[in-house]
């Protein structure tokens, strides 16, 4: 990373350049890759508009990995175009990486420093004045104070992904891109790091972010585009999106708790298994049926 020490109105504020445009965050166009035979983004277009998150929905081997490793300058496209923060991924790769931050699926915390050395020692490789303030900043940000002291080899698994997004905000980098931040992580610290992408973004961050969940993407997307075949599929709001297949029936039945909820239910701490239910409520809960259907009006 290429910083250099920045007049700083917060103590985290960094040297990220400034954008060579004022266009979107990331924009891409007709991007192809191939491995081989095996031709995996065939002419991918996006945008990720400035201080908005979008979700890349994709399953596995879409070719999300892919395209987040040409936009961070670690793989080179076979054609096409890809600019970040206005600076071209093949021709700008210094300001490319200066201006982005990428927390992969696993997470890269050093396990024998504490979580507040990792952070310093990243304000230090990036020549920022005050590391300490930065890692102490961020570790309030993520609710890492407490645990701050402790070596990052002891933080729970969601601890460590919440450490590794603080990490990539070192430096205040124009633009975050985030590859299946949540994939391998229980109910419980899939939320917190959900809240850690939503504070990202409630400040201002461009997020671009890689997922397979469903859920994650109606939680924290702005616009969500599916990679399907190599391809963008459809780009747009989770509104726009629902909007192209024709709702013809609503239901509605009564609302079972998911088993998410159960487990995050039982395993919140200081609650136990809840009390045996009263016998009214528990009757009125033992079924599950459709009890009215109705026709929505303006097929689509
Ligand atoms: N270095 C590589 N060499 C050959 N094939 C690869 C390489 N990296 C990824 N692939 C293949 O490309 C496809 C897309 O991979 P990837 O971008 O990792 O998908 P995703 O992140 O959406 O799961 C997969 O079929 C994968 O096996
Ligand atoms: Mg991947």
């Amino acid at each position: 990373m290429s910083a250099e020490p920045a007049p700083a109105p917060t103590p985290t504020r960094a040297a990220a350049p400034a954008a060579a445009s004022s266009g979107p965050a990331v924009r891409v166009r007709g991007l192809t890759k191939s491995y081989g035979d095996l031709a995996v983004l065939r002419g991918v277009d996006l945008d990720v508009a400035r201080g908005s998150v979008l979700a890349l929905l994709g399953s596995n081997g879409a070719g999300k990995t892919t395209l987040v490793k040409i936009l961070s300058t670690l793989l080179r496209a076979d054609s096409g175009t890809a600019s970040v923060n206005g600076f071209d991924v093949a021709t700008q790769a210094r300001d490319v990486r200066a201006s982005l931050s990428l927390t992969g699926q696993f997470a890269a915390v050093d396990g024998l420093l504490t979580g507040r050395e990792n952070l310093e020692l990243v304000a230090r490789l990036r020549h920022l004045p005050r590391p300490g303030a930065i890692a102490d900043e961020l570790l309030a940000r993520f609710s890492l104070t407490e645990a701050g002291g402790r070596r990052a080899a002891t933080f729970s698994g969601g601890m460590q992904r919440r450490l590794d997004l603080a990490m990539s905000l070192v430096g205040h980098p124009a633009v975050v891109v985030l590859d299946e931040p949540t994939t391998g992580l229980d109910p419980e610290a899939r939320l917190g790091v959900w809240a850690a992408v939503a504070e990202l973004a409630a400040g201002g961050t461009s997020v671009l972010l890689t997922t397979q969940h469903l859920e994650e993407a109606e939680r924290l997307a702005d616009r969500i585009a599916i990679l399907h075949g190599g391809r963008i599929l459809v780009d747009g709001t989770l509104a726009e999106l629902t909007a192209l297949l024709p709702p013809a029936r609503v239901e509605y039945v009564e609302k079972r708790p998911s088993l998410e909820d159960v487990f995050l239910a039982l395993t919140a701490s200081g609650r136990g298994v809840p009390a045996e239910p009263s016998t009214a409520t528990s009757a009125a809960s033992t079924t599950s049926t459709t009890t009215r259907t109705t026709e929505r009006e303006g097929d689509l």
